[in-house]
């Protein structure tokens, strides 16, 4: 049997959402990781640091005993966000990023800028006091095709943006395409993206298979095998650019198997192992430790995890759901097998 000791990892995107769904979660994470990036799209979303601690303070009160786990805060950008307010973010600590969501993109992002000019002042402030710009990178024009939102936003938007803020720090988040990796690995210092275990393992084929699948539809949207697999040679090359956030991203079974489903996917369950799969695919576990443990602390300036997780080829079952709150959640993979086990 073969195994994988690793140093404990951390998860750079995640959506822990609030109250009883917080509660069915939380463990999931702290289970397997120390550390996570949490997601500010709750309703009201998280635009102050006043409520990002708050926030903070409800998470850390919900983790069961005996698990140690750090929420890593993040503010939810809007047009009205000001620089005064990056300077209290930044000060308080607790606050390691300001997600931009461009209003309409996904979920929960009605709040959020409605045209990235608006946001420029800010954004130049962030640059100067070092505060990380978490960017979702999709265009939201109704006249581009959903599969190609994401490389028309990087001509749009992202690449004007970091030409006009050179020393601003860009996460470009979950990313999907072959013109995303090549953008990132292009790309002046500072710039990095996260990759979900989703988009290593599927492709959009997974959407289709037997008939509609609502439980592997998230945003950005699955894409052609073609950009699977410059994602898989990219995390398998060790790049320090590139490390993990699963964009775990939980909704109740009744809201995904819908006329409108939600978009997101839950993968918390079993995040590392997922991960591991792939990495197995690309010929690269020797590099999954640094993508899963040392590049994002890395890039944000933290300090290295020091304790350490093993990982197992040994495959299990998943559920057909999990309990969430009075609903019902169903995780990646539900009723299959993944290959890879943590040991408790
Ligand atoms: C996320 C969610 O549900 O909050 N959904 C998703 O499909 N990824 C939002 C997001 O990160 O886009
Ligand atoms: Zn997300």
């Amino acid at each position: 049997m073969r195994s994988l000791r690793l140093t404990r990892p951390d998860d750079w995107h995640l959506h822990l959402r609030d109250g009883t769904a917080l509660a069915a979660l939380l463990p999931f994470t702290a289970r397997q990781f120390a550390r996570a990036i949490v997601m500010p799209n709750l309703r009201p979303p998280v635009t102050t640091t006043a409520q990002a601690r708050a926030y903070r303070e409800r998470i850390l009160a919900t983790l069961p005993a005996g698990l140690r786990f750090e929420p890593l805060m993040t503010l939810y950008l809007t047009d009205r966000t000001s620089p005064a307010e990056i300077d209290t973010a930044r000060a308080s600590g607790v606050v390691h990023g300001v997600k931009y969501y461009p209003a309409g993109a996904t979920t929960n992002s009605e709040s959020g800028v409605t045209d990235i000019a608006r946001v420029d002042a800010v954004l130049a402030h962030m640059a100067a006091v070092g505060m990380v710009l978490q960017v979702h990178g999709e265009v939201t024009d109704p006249a581009v095709d959903v599969f190609d939102r994401e490389a028309v936003f990087i001509e749009r938007v992202l690449a004007p943006l970091i030409e006009r803020h050179p020393r601003l720090k860009v996460v470009f988040e979950h990313i999907t395409t072959r013109e995303a990796v090549r953008f990132v690995l292009g790309a002046r210092a500072g710039i990095a993206a996260t990759v979900t275990p989703q988009h290593l393992l599927m492709n959009r084929n997974a959407l289709f298979t037997g008939g509609i699948r609502p439980h592997h539809y998230c945003l950005p949207v699955l894409k052609a095998d073609l950009h699977r697999l410059s994602l898989l040679d990219a995390v398998a090359s060790g790049t320090p650019r590139l490390f993990l956030g699963t964009d775990s991203a939980p909704h109740a079974r009744h809201t995904k198997e819908a006329a409108c489903g939600c978009a997101g996917i839950f993968s918390a369950h079993g995040a590392l192992e997922l991960y591991a799969e792939a990495f197995e695919e690309a010929g690269a576990l020797s590099h999954l430790e640094a993508f899963a443990a040392f590049h994002g602390a890395d890039f944000y300036g933290l300090p290295r995890n020091s304790g350490q997780v093993t990982l197992v080829r040994e495959s299990w079952d998943v559920p057909a759901h999990y309990p969430f709150g009075e609903d019902e959640l169903v995780p990646l993979r539900a009723g299959e097998r993944i290959a890879w086990r943590m040991a408790p």
